[in-house]
Order: structure tokens, then C-alpha cells, then sequence
């Protein structure tokens, strides 16, 4: 079956319904629901998936604290996220909750044909065990240090080092996350599932796997690695009941990614439709032979999951398989790790729908401002800049001074036709774009659209309608009336991207039916002379200074007082001196390859406009020299770190440990003239020794860039 012609089922991950939907979470639904919109414009049948996540420790430990029971938690925030998605256009074919009767029962038939299929087994485990609180402590109850990085790590993830999922019984010095007292491991039989027998099918399968490069690439080097087996139960009574086993319940990985299953099912159900045709199709196990598409949309966080342990579950169980996995980079608050306790956080609801912001400004931002396998840094001004110039002076600029002059001066869409060069440059764009998407590059798709937008602002600017309305009234309707084509074939191209406003264009045109509806070919279909337009309204308005200034205050304050409740800022004067004292120390590092993007004692962060003063004799303190890559190699106990040997002068080469992996590919960083720091303490990272530190200067959007010699010096030389 061609893949143009292969239905195609769209999820993405489900939000954990414990709390409220952030910024973070936009970056997986915003880009699904354009991509989405796109399939559908090039009239494929595609149908789009989520649901709450509702079990797992997550929503436990959070409904302990609020003194609700787990019910109650997820009812609460089932409805918020709904409310949400609607609210940012992000229009899902179904959403139910993993705590569904279809998944109770959709889990538990593919647990069992695990179990039937000869892949789980039991065995006895260690876990932890608060003496305290007298319960065993699964996943985030439990705390302590990660086996592979040494970092501080949670019982199911060591989310802020290395990535990794941890099993029970793993983490060294388990604590209590609830009485945070001393647990103890305490023997329990568990069952496992044979993750390990499908080494084989996984390295076959992850070649085939389409999708975003961060997703495949990092899942065939954990493959590469070697699989454990999984455990796949948990001590608890929230949850999805293990077949023939009391007290235990599914682990939450388990049953959260079947709730794509389940919820096509649901969807089915309703519309009387087949949801075997996506996940039930005979498959004979290769992807090529299958006859759906199964696209999932992740943040960078899970891809283990969704690369590794989902195919495993979903081939030992005889149902079809995923062929894309598309994997977002992780969003950051200026320039800070997301972090809900330290204050890093915007709420997509009450910091900035209910206070008016449009959704579509949200929409563009958090999908066209960078790759979309890049991190993101989310800042007020950011978002400013980026709506002024490009919503508002561009697109925005064309659509209402196009509408409005043909309104005013025929009231109608003019007398014309659509000059062929016109034409050809919507169909070139179309196909451009349409490629972009198809490569999950959302920010290429925007700038290919808004390259045609500048085009059209040029082609106006240049035929002076103005003019020409005073002197030759037919060609200046010729003029218009490709102006307002060219405005009718961005409406169609940028509807994906910001729904609610090219509707609003739709309408100001003239035209019947739904933006949303068109297909993409509609871009070309010439408009229908002497038609009525509606009447012309600005459509972006520029965010302006006093409303980002007072954002940026509430963002601050948050960050204050998170910081205030965790300790760490007393008061005011102490905040000050605090800042100082810390700039002038450990804020050194992050603009160092060596800290991009690794957890270290501190954050990234790129204030360093506001380091104290520093004397010539404070800046000779550092000794920095020319150096010359010999090799780099990846440290396979982290993503983001290579182990680098320079010659700098020196008798023997340095080792290094940079983290600019995300930057540069291995081979390429070999040869290069860079500059180090080499009178820097030497220090461990992932437990491999590091001698030095390589310059490169980090432009707080991604892009990170060594700082090197612009001639070729001889290493060892002095840089001064
Ligand atoms: N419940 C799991 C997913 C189960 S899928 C079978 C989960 N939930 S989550 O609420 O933490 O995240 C929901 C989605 O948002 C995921 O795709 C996740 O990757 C994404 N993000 C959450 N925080 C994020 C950032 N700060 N940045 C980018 N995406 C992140 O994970
Ligand atoms: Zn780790």
C-alpha cells in the first residue's frame, strides 16, 4: 500500500494529570495538531489520539499531597487539559484517560499475551522500603543516587543526569521521597517482561523507523548497549490490576502507551469505525508491510519508552507497530531548565490565555521558532520579537493592507486573473512546505510560508495600487486581484499553524466553508472575480512593551518566591548579595562547552551581562590556549558528553570532557582549532577526568558555536 494512501494514526504523549499544563507540554501537542492539519490538507485520512495519563506514582504522590484521593486528582486535571487543548486549537479525534474501562480491558489482553507468549517471568527484587511510613516505595517515592552518572536521581528515571530509566532495587542510597528517612531494599517477587529477546527485533525494526533523528538515533545506541529486562509491576492499588498477581498492579509505562490503543477504540466506537485497520493489520512484523502509519509525538524525555520499550510490548503482543517517532527538543524558561519548583515555568492557562493572549501567537512561537529537535527557550521579549516581525509586519502587514485597499476601492474581489508567475510561486511553496512538514520541520514550513508572504508584501509594494487607482483602475484591480490571491493561498498554507486566525482571513475574503477543511490544492483554485469581501480587520497586533515588561515581572516574582520557599532567599538584600556572590563563581562555567546542557552543580544561564566588574588581573587568571582537536569520542554513560584529546603544546594531549554533542558530530570536531582553558581545577564528568575546558559561545537559542582562531595557530599558542 502506498503511504500516501495508508491511514495514519497521530498521538501524542499523554499528559500526566496531576497538575496543570505548562509551556513544556505545548511543544508535543502544537506541533502534532499542525502536523495534523497538514496531513488532513493533503487529504489523507489520519485520525489524532491522546488522553490523560492517570496512574503511575506521578499522580499518586501528587493526590497524597493535596489530601484528595487519585480519582479525584485526575478528574480535576482530565477536565483542565481538555479545556485547554481546546482553548490553544488543538482539536483531538478522541482524549480519554488510561483509567478508561477500554484500557483496563485493552491492558490487561496484552499483558496476558505477553504472559501467554512465554515473555514475563517472575523473580525476586530488592525494593525500597520505608520503615518510617511502613510501605514499599515504587518509582518517585522513592530517591536517591543513579548506578550510571552518580547524579541525584528519582526510583524510575535519573531525570536530571543521564536519562536513563532505573529499575527497583537500582538507585544507590534509596531514601523516602515522602519522610525523606533512610529506606531499605526488602525482597519482593516481581514480574518481568523479556525486554532482552527483542535485541534482535529492535535493531531490525529502529532501521526502519521513520521520524526525527534525536528519537532513532538515541534508541539504536541504547540498543547497541544492551537491553535489560523490565519490570513491569508495581506495589500499589491505583493502577491497572496485574492478571494472577495480589497487590500488584501494571507499571504505568505499561498501560499509559496502550492508552493510544485504547482510545482509538473509543473513537471507533463513537463513529462506528474499524480501529483494527490502524493496529491490528496483519502485519508480518517488517513495517513495510504494514498497511497504517502510526506517528507518534514525544518530548525528548521519553523516547526510551516510545523507541524501545512500546515496539518490544506492542511485537510480543502481535499488534502493529509505530513507524515514526517524532521527538521534541525540551523547552526552557529563559534560558533555565524547566523546573515547577524553582519557578521556571509559564502555565499555558492563567500566565497566558486567561490573560489574553491570542493562541495562535503561542501556536507560532513554540513551532516556528527553532528546529524542532532543538531545545527551546521560551522568554516574554522572545516571543515578542518574534510575533512583531514577522505576524504582524509581515503576514499581518500584507493581509490587511491588501483587504482593506480592496475593499475600500472595489469592495469586491476585483476584476482579474491570476498571473501565471504567481501561480507557480504558490505552487513552489506549497511543495517546499509541504516537504518541510513531512520532515517534521516546522520552523522551515513557517519560513517557506512567510518567504511567500514577503514576496507578496514586494509584488504590492512595488505595482503601487495607490498610484495606479488614480490613473488606470483596471490594472490596478489586476494588481489587487493577485494580491488578495496570493493572501488566499497563505490563508490555506498557515491555517496548520494559526487556525483560529486564518479562519478569521477566510472570512475576510469572502469565502465559504472552513479554512480548516481546505485542501492544500485550494491554494491555486483562482478566486471568483466580483465576489464579496468581508469586511477587513487587523488580524496580529503587536505585542507591545508595557504588557511583555509586566509578564516578565510576574515570571520573575515566581522564580522569587519559589527560591523564598525553598530557602534560598531569606530577603532582599540577601538575594542581592546572593546574585553577586554567585556570578561571580559558578556562573563562570555554563558559557563553557564543557556545562552546555549537562547537569552540574548549577543551571545554564546567559545573564552574564549582569557579572560584576572584573580587573585585567582577574581576567589573566584564566590561561587560555590554542588547541587542536585530535579525537572525539561519545561517553556512552551520558547523551550529551564527548571525551576530547587536544594538543595544546603540552607533551602529552589533554582529555577533555565537552558537552557539545547536540552541536557537532564527532568526526567534524576533529582537526579544529579551538580555544582551552587549561589552568582549570581538574574535574569529573560521568565519572571520566576532564583537564581543561573548551571555549564556545551558546546564542541562548540553541545554537551553539566553538570559539576558534579565524587563522590556523600553532597549538599551544597564548590567547591573550
Ligand atoms: N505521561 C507521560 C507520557 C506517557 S505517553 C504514553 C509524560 N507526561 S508529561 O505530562 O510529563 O508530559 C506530556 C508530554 O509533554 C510528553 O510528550 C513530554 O515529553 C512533554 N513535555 C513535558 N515537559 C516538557 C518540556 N519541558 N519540554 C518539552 N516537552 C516536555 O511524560
Ligand atoms: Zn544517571
Amino acid at each position: 500500500m502506498n503511504q500516501d494512501t495508508k491511514p495514519m494514526i497521530v498521538t501524542c504523549g499523554l499528559p500526566y494529570a496531576n497538575g496543570m499544563a505548562h509551556l513544556g507540554h505545548m511543544r508535543t501537542y502544537v506541533p502534532a495538531d499542525i502536523y495534523v492539519r497538514s496531513q488532513k490538507k493533503q487529504g489523507r485520512e489520519v485520525v489524532f489520539i491522546c488522553g490523560s495519563d492517570t496512574h503511575g506514582t506521578p499522580v499518586v504522590v501528587n493526590a497524597e499531597k493535596e489530601g484528595i484521593t487519585p480519582k479525584e486528582l485526575v478528574t480535576i486535571y482530565h477536565k483542565h487539559f481538555s479545556d485547554i487543548f481546546t482553548r490553544m486549537g488543538i482539536r483531538f479525534d478522541a482524549y480519554g484517560t488510561t483509567d478508561d474501562e477500554e484500557n483496563h480491558i485493552r491492558t490487561t489482553e496484552i499483558v496476558q499475551k505477553l504472559i501467554d507468549g512465554g515473555y514475563v517471568y517472575s523473580k525476586n527484587i530488592d525494593i525500597a522500603y520505608c520503615p518510617r511510613c511502613d510501605r514499599f516505595l515504587p518509582d518517585r517515592y522513592v530517591e536517591g543516587v543513579c548506578p550510571h552518572c552518580g547524579a541525584i536521581a528519582r526510583g524510575d528515571e535519573c531525570d536530571q543526569g543521564c536519562k536513563k530509566p532505573l529499575y527497583p532495587g537500582e538507585l544507590i542510597d534509596p531514601r523516602c521521597a515522602v519522610c525523606k528517612n533512610p529506606a531499605e531494599y526488602r525482597s519482593q517477587e516481581h514480574r518481568f517482561f523479556k525486554l532482552s529477546e527483542f535485541d534482535g527485533f529492535l535493531k531490525e525494526y529502529l532501521e526502519t523507523l521513520n521520524g526525527t533523528d534525536n528519537a532513532v538515533n538515541y534508541a539504536k545506541g541504547w540498543v547497541a548497549q544492551g537491553l535489560e529486562d523490565w519490570c513491569i509491576t508495581r506495589n500499589m492499588d491505583w493502577g491497572v490490576k496485574f492478571p494472577n498477581a495480589d497487590g500488584l498492579v501494571v507499571y504505568v509505562w505499561v498501560d499509559a502507551p496502550i492508552g493510544y490503543i485504547a482510545f482509538t477504540e473509543e473513537w471507533a466506537k463513537d463513529g462506528n469505525d474499524s480501529w483494527e485497520k490502524f493496529w491490528k493489520n496483519n502485519t508480518d512484523g517488517t513495517l513495510n508491510s504494514q498497511n497504517s502509519r502510526i506517528v507518534h509525538f514525544i518530548g525528548g524525555d521519553i523516547v526510551y519508552h516510545h523507541c524501545i520499550f512500546w515496539p518490544a510490548m506492542l511485537k510480543g503482543a502481535g499488534y502493529a507497530l509505530p513507524t515514526d517517532v517524532v521527538a521534541s527538543g525540551m523547552v526552557k524558561i529563559e534560558d533555565k531548565k524547566f523546573s515547577k519548583s524553582r519557578g521556571y515555568v509559564v502555565w499555558v492557562g492563567e500566565d497566558y490565555l486567561d490573560r489574553g493572549f491570542h493562541p495562535d501567537l503561542l501556536r507560532f512561537y513554540l513551532a516556528c521558532y527553532t528546529s524542532h529537535t532543538k531545545e527551546l527557550n521560551f522568554g516574554w521579549e522572545m516571543l515578542q520579537e518574534k510575533i512583531n516581525s514577522e505576524l504582524v509586519a509581515v503576514l499581518g502587514n500584507l493581509f490587511y493592507r491588501s483587504l482593506l485597499f480592496a475593499f475600500k476601492n472595489f469592495g469586491a474581489v476585483p476584476n482579474g486573473t491570476a498571473r501565471p508567475e504567481i501561480l507557480e510561486k504558490i505552487k513552489q511553496t506549497t511543495t517546499e512546505a509541504v516537504k518541510a512538514m513531512e520532515e517534521y520541520e516546522f520552523k522551515k514550513y513557517s519560513d517557506t510560508v512567510m518567504e511567500l508572504a514577503s514576496y507578496a508584501n514586494t509584488y504590492f509594494q512595488s505595482h503601487e495600487p495607490w498610484a495606479l487607482i488614480k490613473t488606470d483602475k483596471e490594472k490596478c484591480g489586476e494588481v489587487v486581484y493577485n494580491c488578495l490571491q496570493l493572501v488566499k493561498a497563505l490563508t490555506v498554507l498557515f491555517e496548520p499553524v494559526t487556525p483560529g486566525k486564518m479562519q478569521e482571513a477566510w472570512t475576510q475574503l469572502g469565502l465559504k466553508g472552513n479554512a480548516a477543511d481546505t485542501l492544500y490544492e485550494e491554494a491555486l483554485v483562482p478566486l471568483v472575480p466580483e465576489s464579496k469581501l468581508g469586511t477587513p480587520e487587523i488580524l496580529f497586533t503587536k505585542l507591545e512593551n508595557d504588557k511583555i515588561a509586566e509578564m516578565d515581572e510576574i515570571a520573575k516574582k515566581r522564580v522569587h518566591s519559589a527560591m523564598k520557599e525553598a530557602g534560598l532567599v531569606p530577603d532582599e538584600e540577601k538575594v542581592l548579595e546572593d546574585s553577586k556572590k554567585e556570578k561571580g563563581s559558578k556562573d563562570k562555567a555554563p558559557k563553557c562547552a564543557c556545562a552546555a546542557g549537562e547537569k552540574m552543580d548549577g543551571e545554564n544561564t546567559n545573564e552574564s551581562a549582569l557579572l560584576p566588574e572584573i580587573t585585567i588581573d582577574d581576567f589573566f587568571k584564566a590561561q587560555i590556549k590554542v588547541g587542536k582537536i585530535l579525537s572525539a569520542e561519545i561517553i556512552e554513560k551520558s547523551t550529551k558528553l564527548y571525551k576530547i584529546m587536544v594538543d595544546v603544546g603540552e607533551e602529552t594531549p589533554r582529555q577533555i570532557v565537552s558537552g557539545i554533542r547536540a552541536y557537532y558530530e564527532a568526526e567534524h570536531l576533529v582537526g579544529k582549532t579551538v580555544c582551552v582553558i587549561v589552568n582549570l581545577k581538574a574535574a569529573k564528568l560521568c565519572g571520566v577526568q576532564s583537564q581543561g575546558m573548551i571555549l564556545a559561545a551558546d546564542d541562548g537559542s540553541g545554537s551553539v558555536s566553538l570559539l576558534m582562531p579565524d587563522q590556523e595557530l600553532k597549538p599551544g599558542s597564548d590567547v591573550c
